[in-house]
């Protein structure tokens, strides 16, 4: 059954005008490796930590800033949020379409908040703490081409063509701003439509974009602003000791306006000075040890890499899933083949590299959670091929072959082949970050023994969900398990309103 909302009762929660309290027993072990009796012991103990929750329920009136507004993703999420809003609906070869959410987490799935009466109890996960609705965001940002949101909607060959005509009214009249274009960074076929462009030394660039965040907060009266980068996948920058490895130095080499800080290093800078929170959804590595230092000392939350839109996303549930069945794979190849700007911008072999890497470490934890299948340091061959084909446009072909040991020296093949329009994939995924990362920025926390209530900590792990190669503070285990993942975010948001973990161990039909 299907529940629209719910509010908890508990002696450990209160909810007053403006947040929400809760005390919340985390129930963790602690790990000791032991000499007893002569041989070492790995000991488990059970602990129980408290914590306190704060949650500010006050929804900020949201300004979302993209950076490649008028590509594919960028026009699709656009184009999607006001055919939402207006509530329209069109006509397809096969019915009469609604507009929707399907894909995004916080809009189109639910949680099971229990049972009653024999039957299973779901609610909206949106419905877990106060979020922004889509529909009240505001929307503008950057691109290096100047061209009108309907005309970007109409190159990325997304929406329908009756959904098109529509929207039109609501797009043509919106050009993105002049953007950070550096040609030596993606490759060199953008360079035809980089006509939208900031002049000036990489500081002055800084300086552009930081008026431009405010302009656009001042103009659209938003209380708060989140930066998204969906523009084009750069080439990995090099971190150099000096130069972009802390803060001091990356502050210093913009000063020095090294050539090596790419622009999506740059509009995070900007909006890192503004406390504006930055995710990046491509996989570069935007987040030079300096800026993610930037970051911490400035306590602004960053969060990226890369969204986890298909191909990723179903590695990350089918390792897991065979991994954890006591199967072995061996050997993963995955073939993807598209022909939106985006492949067209991946056919160099620099960008691509980018997406190499971010695509290549998604099953590492799965692989090192078994010992009983895997030597140390032992790993299943895996390879990704990327290739731009014109003709099918955004409409993304991704094939996987999965082998596996099983039984008794047995091989088992599983072969995948995944057609979708790439951008119905990211748009939701865009949506959900830019959401929870506001909601992040309201949630407070103390363990017992802390003194004072604090933010999560600014590199956004609780994001990771959404994407392929999650960003960590220093030092953090890195999950890439979709299930693992999603777990996190729900039982984290659950904890704010002091409902325990989802068990699954439904004890009470045992
Ligand atoms: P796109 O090429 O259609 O859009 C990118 C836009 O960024 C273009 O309009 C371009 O003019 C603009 N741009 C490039 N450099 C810029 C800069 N420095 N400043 C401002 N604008 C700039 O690509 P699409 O399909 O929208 O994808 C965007 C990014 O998202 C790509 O990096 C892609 O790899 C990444 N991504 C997409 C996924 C998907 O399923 N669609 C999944 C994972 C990542």
């Amino acid at each position: 059954m299907f529940i629209e909302s719910f509010k908890v009762e508990s002696p450990n929660v209160k909810y007053t005008d403006n947040e929400i309290l809760s005390v919340y027993n985390y129930e963790t072990t602690e790990l000791v490796h032991e000499n007893r009796n002569g041989t070492y012991q790995w000991v488990v103990k059970p602990k129980t930590v408290k914590y306190e929750f704060k949650t500010d329920t006050h929804v900020p009136k949201l300004g979302v800033m993209l950076v490649g507004w008028g590509g594919n993703n960028g026009s699709t999420l656009t184009g999607a949020v006001i055919a939402n809003r207006e509530g329209i609906s069109w006509a397809t070869k096969d019915k009469v379409q609604q507009a929707n959410y399907f894909g995004s987490l916080t809009q189109a799935s639910t949680i099971r908040v229990g049972s009653y009466n024999g039957e299973e109890i779901y609610a909206p996960f949106k419905s877990l703490l106060p979020m922004v609705n889509p529909e009240d965001i505001v929307f503008g940002g950057w691109d290096i081409s100047d061209m009108n949101l309907a005309d970007a909607m109409a190159r990325a060959k997304v929406f329908d063509i009756d959904l098109q005509k529509q929207l039109r009214p609501y797009m043509e009249s919106t050009v993105p701003i002049p953007g950070i274009y550096d040609p030596d960074f993606i490759a060199a076929n953008q360079g035809e439509r980089a006509n939208n462009i900031i002049k000036g030394t990489k500081k002055e660039q800084v300086q552009q974009i930081i008026k431009d965040i405010r302009e656009f907060k001042e103009k659209n009266k938003v209380d708060r602003v989140v930066v998204l980068w969906t523009a084009n996948t750069e080439r990995y920058s090099n971190v150099i000791v000096g130069l972009n490895d802390t803060m001091e130095s990356l502050l210093g080499s913009l000063e020095k306006n090294e050539s090596e800080i790419s622009p999506s290093t740059l509009y995070a800078i900007a909006s890192v000075l503004e406390n504006v929170p930055f995710i990046n959804g491509s996989p570069q590595n935007t987040f030079v040890p300096g800026l993610i230092d930037l970051a911490i000392q400035r306590n602004c939350l960053i969060g990226g890499d890369d969204f986890k839109s298909g191909q990723t996303k179903m590695k990350s549930v089918l390792v897991d899933f065979l991994v954890g069945a006591g199967i072995k794979p061996t050997s993963i190849v995955s073939y993807n083949h598209l022909g939106n700007n985006d492949g067209m911008n991946l056919s160099a072999p620099q960008t691509f590299r980018s997406k190499e890497i971010s695509k290549s470490n998604v099953v590492d934890d799965m692989v090192s959670s078994n010992g009983i299948l895997y030597e140390p340091g032992e790993h299943p061959d895996h390879v990704v091929v990327i290739k731009y084909v014109p003709y099918v446009g955004d409409s993304k072909r991704a094939m996987d072959e999965y082998t596996s040991e099983i039984f008794m020296g047995g091989q088992n093949t599983i072969v995948l082949h995944n057609t979708c329009e790439d951008s119905l994939l990211a748009a939701p995924i865009i949506l959900d970050l830019v959401l929870l990362a506001e909601l992040s920025t309201r949630i407070q926390l103390k363990a017992e023994g802390e003194g004072k209530f604090h933010s999560f900590h600014p590199v956004a792990t609780i994001l990771s969900y959404l994407t392929k190669a999650p960003l960590v503070p220093p030092g953090t285990p890195v999950v890439n398990a979709l299930s693992k993942q999603r777990a996190m975010l729900e039982n984290i948001l659950r904890a704010c309103i002091g409902l325990a973990p989802e068990n699954n161990m439904i004890l009470e039909y045992k």
